[in-house]
């Protein structure tokens, strides 16, 4: 097994640029928050056609705050960091919802 959580079908086709411009764009809606779980969850459920998985999720919101902390050094703060866990919070429990939404509807496995 590897142990690299994930499979590298799904990581060389990352694009940090996007991601972090979608993760904007996620926080910028934050005043919106209708349109925020319907962006959100639309976007979890792109993600589920590209291979990823639920717990890729925390993974990389486990990894982020630390990316950005290196990248940002005097300017991470802890109300910085506290901001990140929280959207880290948001978008991880609306994934949990669309991935539980998506198993409830799959069709039966003959396994
Ligand atoms: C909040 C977290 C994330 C955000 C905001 C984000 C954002 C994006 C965006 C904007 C795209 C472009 C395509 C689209 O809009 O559907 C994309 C594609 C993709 N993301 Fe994410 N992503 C996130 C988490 C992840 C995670 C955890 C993984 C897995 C490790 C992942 C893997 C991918 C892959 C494989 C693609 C397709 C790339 C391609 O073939 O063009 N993403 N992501």
């Amino acid at each position: 097994m590897s142990a690299y959580p994930i499979p590298p079908r799904v990581y060389p086709t990352m694009r940090p640029n996007q991601v972090l411009s979608m993760l904007g764009t996620v926080v910028s809606l934050f005043h919106n928050f209708p349109v925020l779980v319907r962006s959100t969850n639309e976007l979890v459920e792109r993600h589920i056609a590209y291979g990823v998985e639920l717990a890729h999720y925390d993974l990389f919101f486990t990894l982020l705050p630390k990316v950005l902390q290196a990248e940002l050094g005097d300017r991470w703060d802890a109300a910085t960091a506290s901001a990140w866990k929280r959207v880290g919070v948001l978008v991880c429990t609306m994934a949990k919802g669309v991935y539980s939404k998506v198993a409830a509807n799959a069709p039966p496995t003959l396994e």
